[in-house]
């Protein structure tokens, strides 16, 4: 049987990473692409000779060319420019709205079969550029944001518990920003709602860490995170080539589902071989329904601004 082929365009920390993690769970092969010189190349090698070692046998290559990438089944768009201190994701649009458009158009004519995962910022306003220039149905183009969210979440929610990662289970909802909204009524720990266990001032503290989680490793790095963005992305291309109809949070088109009117914004998902195949509607209480019209909006606005540039 042939492999399953998944290109990760860009090759900076987080695809980089991307691939690297894509092939320790044997995925597939792998075409890392960038437009520097040597970079994919070296980065594609640098794995494969990592590959004696941690065993596993996926071709992994690099390049600049695009006919190499022909046929990919999943093609995961980390390309563009990432976060400084002291910049909101959002200062990023102008300048990566242009490189996702012509990775996209590129990604249309090579990859037309291809099911898209989108990781570089601002994250719902680049998914939507993204759909709007390959035009793909809407199933298959989708953004890497809940996943690496729900981890934060997850983990800060592990350490202040004292309880392992594999227990909680959570879910989160809207834009990639600074109104994302962390559902603590649908966030257990093996099932006990974590508002048995935690007090509200402290689930408070833990969703608003969440919510800094990306400037917070800023301003430690002085560039943005990537480990755990890479390992979001993988669990979603995992999902996807092996079919496991995995529940998790994506940033996925939504149209009458919680009137988002032909958006895309992070929601509760199932992801599959055919994408996402099912967006989870949940009955939000005002509150959580407040506080997700608000980051929708926030998404729309941003998605007002691509429309502009395109
Ligand atoms: C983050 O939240 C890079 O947006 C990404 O770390």
């Amino acid at each position: 049987m042939a492999s399953d082929k998944i290109t990760i365009v860009g090759a900076g920390n987080v695809g980089a990473t991307t691939a690297h993690i894509a092939a320790t769970k044997h995925l597939g092969d792998i075409v890392l692409l960038d437009v520097i010189e040597g970079l994919a190349e070296g980065k594609a090698l640098d794995i494969a000779e990592a590959s004696p070692v941690q065993l596993y046998d996926s071709n992994i290559i690099g390049t600049r060319d695009w006919e190499k990438t022909a046929d990919s089944n999943i093609v995961i768009i980390t390309s563009g420019l990432p976060r400084k201190p002291g910049m909101s994701r959002d200062d990023l649009l102008t300048k990566n709205v242009q490189i996702v458009k012509d990775v996209s158009e590129k990604t249309a004519k090579y990859s037309p079969n291809s099911i898209v995962i989108v990781v570089c910022n601002p994250l719902d306003a680049m998914v939507y550029a993204a759909a709007k220039v390959m035009g793909f149905a809407k199933n298959k183009v989708m953004g890497m944001a809940g996943a690496l969210d729900s981890a934060r979440f997850s983990y800060f929610l592990a350490c202040e518990l004292g309880v392992s990662v594999e227990d909680i289970k959570c879910v989160l909802m809207g834009g990639h920003g600074d109104d994302m909204v962390p559902l603590p009524r649908f966030t257990s720990v093996s099932g006990i709602p974590i508002t048995e266990l935690l007090n509200e001032e402290k689930i408070a503290e833990l969703i608003e860490r969440t919510r800094k989680g990306g400037i917070e490793i800023v301003n430690l790095l002085g560039y943005s995170a990537y480990y755990a963005p890479a390992a979001g992305a993988v669990k979603m291309a995992e999902a996807i080539l092996k079919d496991k109809k995995t529940v998790m949070s994506c940033c996925a088109y939504c149209d009458s589902e919680y009137n988002a009117g032909g958006h895309f914004v992070g929601v509760p998902t199932v992801l599959g071989k055919n994408g996402v195949e099912k967006v989870i509607e949940l009955n939000l209480n005002e509150s959580e329904k407040a506080q997700f019209q608000k980051s929708l909006a926030h998404v729309k606005q941003l998605a007002l601004k691509v429309d502009k540039l395109l």
